[in-house]
């Protein structure tokens, strides 16, 4: 199975200034593109040539998941945001998020908190169970809550590479500016 660049429904400089267009261009089009090709070049000759990504990323180790992981969780980070983002979700999730944090502004303040006590490179997810109960994990550099047998719902890219250009070493202030731009109808369908 060939592996390809996840195509973004908006343009390069329309999340500005919570991304800005630099930033994606060299997070999508350089970062991204370099684990794309890296996982096309190493599945080949492995029994992983006819399967899907998050079976790759449940099953491989070294540096076939660590592509896959990537390419995974930047699908994921890329298609979940919106020009027209922000706000707050609605209907189940929200009602899961309430269940489980009490408010959602309780929420976003343990999502921003695992961020940024997150160290080194990773990711922060808010993922669910079989149950549908929610809860946030913490994944170092390439991780996903997949290899835990959730169901990955949203993630924040904590690597310095997502906000050095834009926000140096203020990554707090990055985590909280992403909630503007967060599209909560394709976070929703991910339930
Ligand atoms: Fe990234």
């Amino acid at each position: 199975m060939k592996f390809e660049l996840v195509n973004l429904s908006y343009a390069t400089d329309a999340l500005e200034p919570v991304i800005s267009k630099q930033t994606i261009e060299f997070h999508h089009g350089k970062h991204l593109q370099t684990y794309v090709n890296n996982l096309n070049n190493l599945v080949p000759g492995t029994k992983f040539e006819n399967v899907g990504l998050e079976t790759i990323v449940r099953e491989s180790e070294g540096g076939l998941f660590n592509n896959a992981g990537q390419v995974l969780n930047h699908t994921l980070y890329f298609t979940q945001f919106s020009p027209d983002g922000g706000g707050k979700p609605s209907g189940k999730l929200a009602a899961a998020i309430d269940a489980a944090w009490g408010s959602f502004g309780n929420f976003q303040k343990e999502l921003e908190t695992a961020g940024v006590g997150l160290f080194g490179s990773g990711w922060v997810w808010l993922a669910k169970d079989e149950d549908g109960k929610l809860s946030i994990t913490k994944e170092a550099n390439a991780g996903n809550p997949v290899t835990k047998g959730l169901t990955p719902l949203l993630g924040f890219d904590v690597w310095e590479h997502a906000y050095y250009l834009d926000y140096q070493n203020r990554r707090a202030d990055h985590l909280k500016d992403l909630w503007k731009i967060v599209d909560w109808k394709v976070v929703e369908s991910r339930m």
